[in-house]
């Protein structure tokens, strides 16, 4: 049942293992852009340092896009990455937003291979670490004409991470932005480039010194509707008496489509739930808690797995989700795709792809 709490207690980092994106591995993939038609084979290199021209034209007006993905240790010893296809469409599709030249798919899943066939010995069979591969593309044109670069650089790096919020998973607490928008119609919620990121820090600064551990958005023009979860999607788990009901707001342009995201819509499925897209207000979220119909709600991302959230704080108001703690739904689901990552659930759709 949802009430009336004190303000959310402050986020602690329970952490022994590898911080998230602290300890980069060995080397570095890079390719170029030929500024007309095509790209070089990705070639493996030492991890180094750049040198760029100050007056690189992605540094001044922000041309960089970038994605994040995982590859995982399986239960019999072998690499995979979570579906690295996916990361490519979408690293098109920022491309695309951006006015840069497409990074095509093969390119993409042999930087990858190349990558973890190299630092994939770094990652220990403790299944609370996997590999995180970090795709990046910029603009390389020394200019500061304002117009899209004509060269552009592609580098994959990666780095081995632990738990994104530490080593256990604990509920977090969330603060709905109200000074703050993360996205708006036009704009580019629904891809992944770089200048998305800086703007949404003074709204966590915000957060954190409310003492929570994240953002929450709401849309920009009704501020009424509730969007992402700092760099996450969000799910509500909804008892509607008969079915349960696993519910995610819609991609109405200005959220990102996270490969989570449509993972676990499947996986829902499997665990016998109806998976639901569709608008969900701030107000029906406190009301839906009030009344017991939402349960649980959970974050969902590559860096945070699925991670619940037990507490919404919006000004002074503030309601607990369930009784504060981690729900069935959000654990059956984060169990399933977690098993999914190390080979001990059935994968019929491929979405592990071997590095050999
Ligand atoms: C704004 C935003 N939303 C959601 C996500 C989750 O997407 P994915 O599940 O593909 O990691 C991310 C991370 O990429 C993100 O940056």
């Amino acid at each position: 049942m949802t009430q009336s709490v004190s303000a959310p207690t402050a986020p602690t980092a329970a952490r022994t293992g590898p911080g998230h994106g602290e300890q980069l591995t060995e080397h570095l993939v890079s390719a170029e852009w030929n500024g007309v038609d095509s790209w070089s084979d990705p070639t493996l290199g030492p991890y180094e340092d750049l040198s760029l021209d100050p007056a690189t034209i992605g540094l001044h007006y922000g041309q960089v896009i970038f994605e994040g993905l995982k590859a995982h240790r399986r239960q019999d010893g072998t690499l995979a990455a979570f579906r690295p296809e996916e990361h490519a469409r979408r690293f098109q599709r920022s491309a695309r937003r951006l006015c840069m030249p497409e990074l095509p798919t093969e390119l993409f899943l042999s930087a990858i291979q190349k990558l973890v066939a190299a630092d994939g010995h770094l990652l220990s069979d403790d299944p609370s670490h996997s590999l995180y591969l970090r795709p990046l593309m910029f603009g390389t044109d020394r200019s500061l004409m304002l117009r899209p670069s004509v060269g552009y650089r592609f580098l994959l790096m990666s780095f081995i991470t632990g738990g994104f919020f530490g080593d256990t998973v604990e509920p977090v607490s969330v603060w709905v932005s109200r000074d703050y928008s993360r996205a708006f119609p036009g704009g580019t919620g629904d891809v992944k480039c770089a200048a998305n990121y800086a703007p949404s820090f003074n709204a966590q600064v915000q957060a954190t010194d409310a003492g929570c551990h994240q953002v929450v958005w709401l849309d920009a023009v009704e501020r009424r509707w509730v969007e992402e979860m700092g760099g996450m999607n969000l799910f509500f788990v909804r008892n509607n008496g008969k079915e349960t009901e696993v519910v995610t707001p819609s991609l109405t342009g200005t959220l990102l489509p996270g490969v989570t995201r449509n993972s676990l819509l499947e996986l829902a499925q499997r665990l016998g739930c109806t998976p639901r897209e569709e608008k969900i207000s701030l107000e029906q979220w406190r009301e839906e808690c009030r009344d017991g119909r939402i349960s649980e709600t959970f974050a969902c991302g590559t860096a945070a797995v699925v991670t619940p959230v037990g507490q919404v704080r919006d000004g002074n108001e503030s309601w607990l989700i369930g009784d504060g703690r981690e729900g069935p739904v959000t654990y059956k689901l984060r169990r399933l795709l977690v098993d999914v990552h190390h080979g001990l659930a059935p994968d019929p759709a491929g979405w592990m792809r071997t590095i050999r």
